[in-house]
């Protein structure tokens, strides 16, 4: 006997196990299938192990969209609120990190157990190491083929995420389902990522691997980040690079500001008249870490003299070198280290209200693997939780 089902989801990450309960307590028949061994495989890893689960200061304009509007409607219809409240429901105790990020004060898996739990509420059935060779339209929904034997499904939910991570058991699936149904895919790549550095610059700044600083970086859109950079012996990361590398494109520059806060000539002309034969790099070493003063200086931003040898217009040049130093990434660490995709399912193919396909009744796009891609900091996760609720209540 064919094996039939209200909704199946493809995907048991946030999007998908969050949409599946949903959808289960409003009484509908679920079945997600998932191709890893353990359901939120992403979750468990995120917010170092606590999971960030949501911010905040949600809104639309932290993500990024080829259609910046789309993901208004369902972040409207479920808050970060909503989710906080169903975190204090369950009994999980949270705090903020910073910047309106709210992470677990347990562990990730906490938020793992909420999904479970409510999925177990809604009666879903979960099952895991599930392959589905091919997806069919027919007269009842869609027709899917497994090794264990075919399923049919009134509505098929895509919430297989996106590319970052394969190790995490990310695949094309979503991309591969919507091109078989003519729905466009817009161009992907790594989001959320660390820059690789050419080699010239890697070698002069390896010494200063470990060190974080803060700054504000500007892509060449003039968009601007004010946070933490860190130096790795493969380039640069920390939340600001983090952040900037989601709008930045191959080949272009991004500029530092080394003194995101201090008023640095105010600082320099005070500076020279208490010690006015200090040298320049002990006096920058008070605000930034010695070690990147001495990099400074062997490339050529900072010279070697005394504040009283330093005159007004090699100041103002220095200001300007420190506070736009201008670095041109190699390129990024790519999928492997990613935390997102941008890019994927065009929302001009969707419902914003409903996350279903335009062109093809019955099948929904939710998450990731649609093109809403947000900042660092549990806005990712929000776009999960929203994206499935609004599918789910149009199941
Ligand atoms: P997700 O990737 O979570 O789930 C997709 C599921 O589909 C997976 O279980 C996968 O196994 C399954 N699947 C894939 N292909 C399949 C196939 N062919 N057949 C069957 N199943 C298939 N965000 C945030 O807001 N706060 C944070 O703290 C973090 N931290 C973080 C850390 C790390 C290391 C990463 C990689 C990412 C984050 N993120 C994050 C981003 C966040 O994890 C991400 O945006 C969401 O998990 C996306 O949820 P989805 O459910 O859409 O995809």
């Amino acid at each position: 006997m064919l094996e039939q089902k209200d909704v199946v989801i493809i995907g048991a990450g946030a999007a998908g196990l969050f949409c599946a309960a949903q959808a289960g307590q409003l009484g509908l028949e679920v079945l997600v299938l998932d191709n890893g061994k353990k359901p939120g495989r992403k979750i468990l890893m995120s917010g170092g192990g606590r999971c960030n689960f949501t911010n905040m200061y949600t809104d639309h304009g932290a993500y990024l969209s080829d259609n910046p509007h789309f993901c208004k409607s369902a972040l409207a219809r479920y808050t970060q609120w909503d989710f906080i409240d169903l975190v204090s429901r369950h009994g999980i105790d949270y705090h903020e990190k910073t910047l309106g990020q709210l992470f677990c004060d347990n562990s990730a898996q906490d938020i793992i157990d909420l999904l479970l739990k409510e999925c177990e509420q809604g009666g879903v059935e979960l099952r895991m190491r599930s392959e589905v060779l091919s997806v069919e339209p027919n007269e009842r929904g869609f027709l899917l083929q497994l090794p264990a034997g075919d399923i049919q499904a009134k509505s098929l939910v895509i919430a297989s995420g996106g590319l970052s991570m394969p190790g995490l058991g990310a695949t094309p699936f979503g991309y591969k389902i919507a091109q078989q149904f003519g729905i466009k895919v817009l161009p992907t790549r790594a989001g959320l990522v660390p820059f690789t550095l050419h080699k010239p610059l890697l070698e002069m700044l390896n010494v200063l691997s470990g060190i974080a600083t803060p700054i504000t970086v500007t892509a060449n859109n003039g968009t601007s980040f004010k946070e933490s950079l860190l130096f790795t012996h493969r380039g640069l990361s920390g939340p600001a690079i983090l952040q900037i590398s989601s709008y930045w494109q191959a080949g272009e520059t991004i500029a530092i500001n080394l003194f995101p806060e201090l008023d640095i000539d105010g600082f320099l002309n005070s500076e020279r008249l208490e010690h006015p034969n200090q040298s320049l790099k002990n006096s920058l070493a008070r605000h930034l870490p010695k070690r990147l003063v001495e990099c400074l200086q062997t490339l050529n931003i900072v010279s070697d003299v005394t504040l009283k040898q330093l005159s007004i217009p090699q100041q103002q040049r220095l200001i300007e070198e420190l506070q736009n130093w201008q670095i041109q990434p190699n390129g990024t660490e790519g999928y492997r280290t990613a935390e997102v995709t941008l890019g994927g399912i065009d929302t001009k193919a969707l419902s914003s209200k409903t996350m279903e396909s335009n062109q093809v009744p019955g099948l929904y796009f939710i998450g990731e693997v649609v093109d809403v891609t947000g900042w660092l900091g549990g806005y990712n996760f929000q776009w999960a939780w929203s994206s499935a609720w609004a599918c789910a209540q149009a199941l």
